[in-house]
């Protein structure tokens, strides 16, 4: 596959269940348009054409075994690259996706305990991206379960827990500590606007630094 420079800017929002993710993705989306940018909001697992399914397939309880789920997450990462993420970055957009490679490695390995040398060759297989930005919402287990309660039904990987979600959290903390030119670690327990306006400050920083990155498969 031949690679040509890609244009767009590639940012992920990561973090435990209960972090407050998916409000802080809707909020940096609208900051973003309002400042002009062409943003694309995308998730994992599911947000492409076909996702769906295998988002179902992982958060229904159905798949036991935990390199089956390994396998749908990056099948489902393929899928989501392929139809969404790429063509977003190549037309020089900014893509904001909601979960993505650090996921897999927080939750299969920090949470599930699959081999990390087995989980990194496979993501090296498959040629995943790095993104230029990753923000990291830091939060205590029990924060986060005490707002997983409040919110109601749980799927069955955020049922796997307290016990769980530590572990989890502390994959996510060590790869924050391994990755720090690309993972800022933004505490997440306090008020939407406080921790908004930290990563509004993140992403000034990222979008006014010129700096454009990687590549583009084509
Ligand atoms: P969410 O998108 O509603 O946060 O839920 C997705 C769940 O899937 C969440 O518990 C994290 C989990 N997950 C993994 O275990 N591995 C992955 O690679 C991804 C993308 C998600």
């Amino acid at each position: 596959m031949t690679m040509t420079a890609r244009r767009g800017t590639f940012i992920t929002l990561e973090g435990i269940d209960g972090c407050g993710k998916s409000v802080q993705a809707g909020r940096l989306f609208c900051w973003l348009r309002e400042h002009g940018w062409d943003v694309e909001r995308t998730f994992e697992p599911g947000g492409w054409q076909g996702g769906k399914t295998l988002r179902s397939l992982v958060l229904n309880g159905e798949i036991a075994d935990a390199e089956t789920e390994l396998l749908i997450f990056l099948a489902d990462r393929s899928g989501h690259l392929a139809s969404v993420i790429w063509p977003a970055l190549e037309a020089g957009r900014i893509v904001l996706c909601e979960r993505y490679s650090d996921s897999t490695w927080a939750y299969q390995v920090g949470g599930r305990g699959l081999d990390p040398a087995k989980v990194r060759g496979l993501m090296e297989l498959c040629g995943f991206p790095q993104p230029d930005l990753t923000i990291f919402l830091e939060i205590s287990p029990e924060a986060a379960a005490e707002r997983l309660v409040r919110r109601g039904k749980a799927d069955c990987i955020e049922t796997g827990g307290i016990a769980l979600m530590s572990r989890v959290a502390g994959a996510y903390a060590e790869l924050a500590a391994a990755h720090p030119e690309r993972i800022v670690t933004v505490p997440a327990g306090g008020t939407e606007e406080k921790v908004a306006l930290c990563i509004q400050r993140e992403m000034e920083r990222v979008l006014f630094s010129g700096r454009t990155c990687c590549e583009v498969p084509s």
